[in-house]
C-alpha cells in the first residue's frame, strides 16, 4: 500500500496523456491485408495483454483529480480501437470473400497483352529492311482517282484491269476507286517531289475478287521506287537480292523472269529459292524449288514524263510485293481467310514472333 501512495505521488500524468494521445494518432492509422493481421491488431490494442489494458493498470494511479480527464482519453482509444479494428475485419472479409472484383474500376492483373497481327509484322519487317537501304516511308489514299491508279501508271484505256470485275468503283463517281494496287503511291509522290525519289509505300489495296482460301476482295501490298541519274537494272537485283536474304535467310538465291507491267520496261517476275526445300522441290513450291514473291522493273519513261520528270535525266525502278504472299511463305498460312477474320486462336500463334 505504501508503495502504491509513494508512485501516486510521483505519477506523471503529462507523459501518460502523451503516450495515450500517440496511440489515438497510431490506431487511426491501422491497415491491414487479411485477417490474420487484422487479429494481430486486435491482440495488440485490445486484448488482456494490450496497450489498453495497460493503460487502464496505470489508471489506477493517476491522480484524483486528473482521473476524469486521463479516463476520457483513454475511452476515446477504446472507442476508436474497437472501431477501427471491426471495420478493418469487415474490410478484410469482403475482399477476400468477393476476391479481385470487388473494385470494378481496378485494373485486372495480369494484364493480359494483345499480339501484333501477322501482316503487321511482315509489313514492319519490310519497311524495316527498306529503311536500311535509304527508303522513306510514303502512303497514298485507299480511294483514289482513275488517273493515280491507272492513268498516270501507263495503262491504256482499255486495258482489262480497269474491267468491273477488277476494279471497286465509287458508285456515284465513275473516275473514283477503291485503289487495285499500291503503284498509285508511285504517282503521289512523282507529282510532290523532284529526284532523288527512294520511297516504300505499304497499303491496303482492294480487287472484286469472290472470297477463297486463296483470294480476297482485299489484302495488302508494298511498293517501292527508286528513282535518281543513272539508276539500272543492277541497281534494282541488287538490292532485292539484299532484301530476300534479309527475309528468308542469308542462303536465299533468287531470279527474275521476264514479264509484263503497264509501267515497268523492261519487267520481271521475282522468284525466291523455296523457303522450305532451299530449292530441291517440296510440295510448297509445287516441285518448282522457286516461290514467285514480287513483280519489278525498270519505271517507263512515259510514267516519269506523266508525272512531271524528265525521263531524259533520271531513270528509276519500282517494284510491288503481297505482303499477305510474304506472310504466307514466312509463317504457311495456307487460308488468306484467317488475315482478316481477327480469330485470337490464330493471332495468339504470332504472340512471341
Ligand atoms: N502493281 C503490281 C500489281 O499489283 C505490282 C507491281 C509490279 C508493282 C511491278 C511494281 C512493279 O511497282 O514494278 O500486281
Amino acid at each position: 500500500m505504501r508503495i502504491i501512495l509513494y508512485l501516486c505521488e510521483d505519477f506523471d500524468t503529462t507523459t501518460m496523456i502523451e503516450k495515450i494521445q500517440k496511440l489515438i494518432e497510431e490506431v487511426g492509422a491501422l491497415q491491414a491485408k487479411n485477417a490474420d493481421e487484422v487479429e494481430a491488431l486486435r491482440i495488440k490494442y485490445l486484448s488482456k495483454k494490450g496497450e489498453l489494458n495497460a493503460l487502464m493498470a496505470d489508471f489506477r494511479l493517476v491522480p484524483a483529480d486528473m482521473k476524469k480527464e486521463v479516463g476520457m482519453r483513454i475511452n476515446e482509444l477504446k472507442t476508436l480501437a474497437l472501431d477501427k479494428i471491426n471495420s478493418l475485419r469487415e474490410a478484410v472479409q469482403v475482399a477476400e470473400t468477393a476476391g479481385d472484383d470487388v473494385d470494378l474500376t481496378r485494373t485486372p492483373y495480369p494484364v493480359r497483352l494483345g499480339t501484333r497481327h501477322p501482316l503487321t509484322l511482315v509489313r514492319n519487317e519490310i519497311v524495316d529492311i527498306f529503311s536500311r537501304l535509304g527508303f522513306t516511308l510514303a502512303e497514298g489514299p485507299e480511294v483514289e482517282d482513275d488517273w493515280h491508279v491507272y492513268s498516270s501508271m501507263n495503262f491504256a484505256d482499255d486495258h482489262p484491269a480497269r474491267d468491273m470485275q477488277d476494279t471497286f468503283f465509287v458508285e456515284a463517281h465513275p473516275d473514283i476507286i477503291l485503289r487495285s494496287h499500291t503503284s498509285s503511291v508511285q504517282a503521289r509522290v512523282m507529282e510532290r517531289q523532284q529526284p532523288p525519289i527512294r520511297v516504300i509505300c505499304p497499303g491496303r489495296v482492294y480487287r472484286n475478287e469472290a472470297i477463297s482460301a486463296r483470294a480476297h476482295c482485299f489484302f495488302h501490298q508494298v511498293e517501292g521506287l527508286y528513282i535518281d541519274k543513272n539508276v539500272s537494272f543492277a541497281d534494282l537485283k541488287q538490292v532485292l537480292l539484299l532484301f530476300a536474304q534479309e527475309m528468308f535467310g542469308s542462303d536465299t538465291k533468287i531470279r527474275l523472269r521476264p514479264s509484263y507491267f503497264p509501267f515497268t520496261e523492261p519487267s520481271a517476275e521475282m522468284d525466291v529459292s523455296c523457303t522450305i526445300c532451299g530449292g530441291k522441290g517440296c510440295s510448297m513450291c509445287k516441285g518448282a524449288g522457286w516461290l514467285e514473291i514480287l513483280g519489278c522493273g525498270m519505271v517507263d519513261p512515259a510514267v516519269l514524263e506523266a508525272n512531271g520528270i524528265d525521263s531524259t535525266q533520271y531513270t528509276g525502278y519500282a517494284f510491288g510485293m503481297g505482303i499477305e504472299r510474304i506472310a504466307n511463305l514466312k509463317y504457311q498460312v495456307k487460308d488468306l481467310r484467317l488475315f482478316s477474320e481477327n480469330d485470337v486462336r490464330f493471332l495468339d500463334e504470332f504472340e512471341s514472333a
